[in-house]
Parts: structure tokens; C-alpha cells; sequence
């Protein structure tokens, strides 16, 4: 089966083609000039998905060698997102497979990160365990099957992203703030200042707002006058941040790996970029003998060619949807169940 496949929650708009679990376009085009705002402009964003859609689209058909008429299903991210942003490519998407009679399957962004595993030759193996971590979203989820998910937990405050984000603010250095903490923490030690790791009555929720206050207290015991902090100091800084956030994020995955044993356990969306987090993950996986699935970068981030695979998965499943289906900005799926410390 062939479906065309479009994301557009946030700052990337992307089109893909799929032939089943074979990538045969995966165009994704980023708007870098949030940059100079340091943060995402919501307006801006939706504009620019505007301009973007229809010719992304055009140039995937081409570059895949599909005709649209050759397309089995049309999917479109749903939410979570940007409502102005999810508007652009939902309503383009259900437009396009309208006019051509296609089947059109809404897909929640959360979920096709955790399925993105599958875009790989190596795939993971169900029951598996996914931990998502972006800019917008971190969740921990046990995935069974294709239609049966249970949200471990996530964040009460922000994504890990977002901390990285944030806490590159702090110390001075730009956006986006996860690789430049990365960079700069190459050069840091990492013990040099003990930042929190939070620890949640719920066993697998998360929380960053801890660390992210502690970094900016930190800073503002160091600075004296007007100063810029010494460049060593900003990467022992960054590098201790970073470890209070990837130890965080490991030894909520590493429990519920001893919990939940699955086959394979999943590190998906942007901050999977981070090399920190990889080898950790990779590592804890391993000692726990379950399959690590990290995908390559053009996955992990925002893209289209997940959205794709999870319209095709949920197709397949007998899933069908009506007209009516509207996007939405906070997560909300059909096949999430909440996952509860104290079951009765
Ligand atoms: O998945 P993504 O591209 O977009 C969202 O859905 O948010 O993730 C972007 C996030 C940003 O917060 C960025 O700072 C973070 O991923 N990120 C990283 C790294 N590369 C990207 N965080 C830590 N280390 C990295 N190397
Ligand atoms: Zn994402």
C-alpha cells in the first residue's frame, strides 16, 4: 500500500511517501527564522506551512516516482500541536483525499513518534517500550500493539526538550538550545554542580522545573556584576545540567524496563539526537537484555514519513474515521490508556 503522508504540529513542514514500510520521500522543511524570536511564533508558523504544503507535496510525488491517483490513503498529524499550524496540513490532507476518494486517517504526532522504530530495518519487537522526548512532548509508554498503548507517564512541567531549550537561555546560548548544551557540555564536568533529579509520587511522571530553576539560581551565584561567566564555567554548567536531565529520563526507563520487561525498548523524537542520552539508553537497555531502537535523526525529529507509517498501521488495523474528525492541540488518542501507581 502507498500513503502520502503530512506533519505540520510545530516548526517543520514535512511530506512523505510510503511504499508499506519502505520510505520513498521524506521531505521535511524547517522554518530556521523562529530562531531570531528564540521560540516558536505560532503565526509565523502557520504562514510559512501555508507556503510550504503544496509544493512539498508536488516534490515528494515526484522524488517517491507516485502519482497521486497511485495513493492508497492520505494521513495528517491531528494533534498535538500548533491548532493555527495543525490546521494548514490537516485541512490540505482531508482536502487532497476528498477530491481524490482516498481513504483519510488522522494521526496523533505523540504516537507516530512512538512507532517510528518501524521506519528502520532493525524494528522493534512487540510489547515494546517507548520513551519520546522532544521540544514538546516526553512520554513513556508501553506499546503492546498497534492499538493497544499505556501511557506510563510524561512530564508534569516541561519536555525535556524544552528544559534543554530553556537552560541553554540561561547560560547564553542560542536557539535551539539542545545541541549547543550539548556542544558546550563536551568541555564541562559534569559533576561540577549536583542539580536536582526529580523524584514524582507518580513513579514514571517527570519533571524539569526543578533543575531549570537550580541552573538559574547557580547562574546567579556565579555571575558577579555584569560579567559573562568564564567559558569554563558555562560548560561545566551545561554539562552538569545535561546529566541531572539524561539521568532523569534513564532511570524512569530503566524501571520500567525491570517493571514492564519488554522485548524492545524505543528512544524516539528530537532530544534522541542528544549523544549523552543514546549511549546511556543504549547501555540500559543492553544491561537489562532488551533490544535498543534508536532511529536515525531524519526520524526522530518532527517528519512525515512517521505520520505515514502510523495512517498505514492504523489502516491496516480496520481503522476508519469520519469526516468529522477535528484537530487537536493537547494530546488525546483512541488507544491510550492511562497507566495508574495503585490500581484498585
Ligand atoms: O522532535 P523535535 O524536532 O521537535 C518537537 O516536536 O519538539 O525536537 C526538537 C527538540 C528541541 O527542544 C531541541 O533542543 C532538542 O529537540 N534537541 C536536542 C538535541 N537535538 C535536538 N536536545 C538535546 N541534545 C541534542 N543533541
Ligand atoms: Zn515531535
Amino acid at each position: 500500500m502507498i500513503a502520502l503522508g503530512f506533519e505540520s504540529s510545530c516548526d517543520e513542514t514535512s511530506v512523505a511517501v510510503l511504499e508499506d514500510d519502505r520510505t520513498l520521500a521524506n521531505l521535511v522543511s524547517s522554518q530556521d527564522f523562529h530562531k531570531k524570536y528564540g521560540g516558536v511564533v505560532p503565526e509565523l508558523s502557520s504562514r510559512a506551512h501555508l507556503a510550504r504544503v503544496a509544493p512539498l507535496t508536488r516534490d515528494a510525488l515526484v522524488q517517491a516516482g507516485v502519482e497521486l491517483a497511485d495513493v492508497d490513503l492520505i494521513a495528517a498529524t491531528a494533534g498535538p500541536g500548533l491548532i493555527g499550524a495543525l490546521l494548514v496540513g490537516f485541512t490540505f490532507a482531508k482536502g487532497l483525499a476528498v477530491a481524490e476518494r482516498k481513504p483519510f486517517v488522522p494521526v496523533n504526532h505523540v504516537e507516530a513518534h512512538f512507532f517510528s522504530g518501524f521506519l528502520m530495518d532493525e524494528k522493534p519487537e512487540y510489547p515494546f517500550l517507548a520513551l519520546a522526548v522532544s521540544g514538546g512532548h516526553t512520554m513513556l509508554v508501553l506499546v503492546e500493539d498497534e492499538l493497544t498503548l499505556t501511557r506510563l507517564g510524561g512530564t508534569v512541567d516541561d519536555a525535556a526538550g524544552e528544559a534543554f531549550d530553556k537552560g541553554a537561555k540561561t547560560l547564553g546560548l542560542p536557539y535551539p538550545g539542545g545541541p549547543n548544551i550539548q556542544k558546550t557540555a563536551e568541555r564541562g564536568d559534569p559533576e561540577r554542580y549536583p542539580f536536582p533529579i526529580a523524584e514524582l509520587k507518580s513513579k514514571y511522571d517527570f519533571s524539569f522545573s526543578g533543575v531549570k530553576t537550580a541552573l538559574l539560581r547557580q547562574v546567579q551565584i556565579l555571575r558577579t556584576g555584569n560579567d559573562p561567566l568564564a567559558e569554563e564555567t558555562v560548560a561545566d554548567l551545561a554539562a552538569s545540567y545535561q546529566r541531572s536531565i539524561v539521568e532523569a529520563l534513564i532511570r524512569k526507563t530503566d524501571a520500567a524496563i525491570a517493571e514492564f520487561a519488554p522485548k524492545s525498548v524505543s528512544l524516539v523524537g528530537g532530544v534522541a539526537a542528544n549523544k549523552p542520552l543514546r549511549e546511556a539508553f543504549t547501555r540500559t537497555t543492553a544491561a537489562r537484555g532488551a533490544k535498543a531502537v534508536v532511529p536515525s535523526i531524519q526520524y526522530c525529529g518532527d517528519n512525515a514519513a512517521m505520520i505515514a507509517w502510523r495512517g498505514l498501521a492504523l489502516h491496516r488495523a480496520g481503522e476508519r474515521f469520519s469526516n468529522e474528525y477535528r484537530p487537536f492541540p493537547s494530546f488525546q488518542s483512541r488507544y491510550a490508556r492511562d497507566y495508574s501507581d495503585n490500581p484498585r
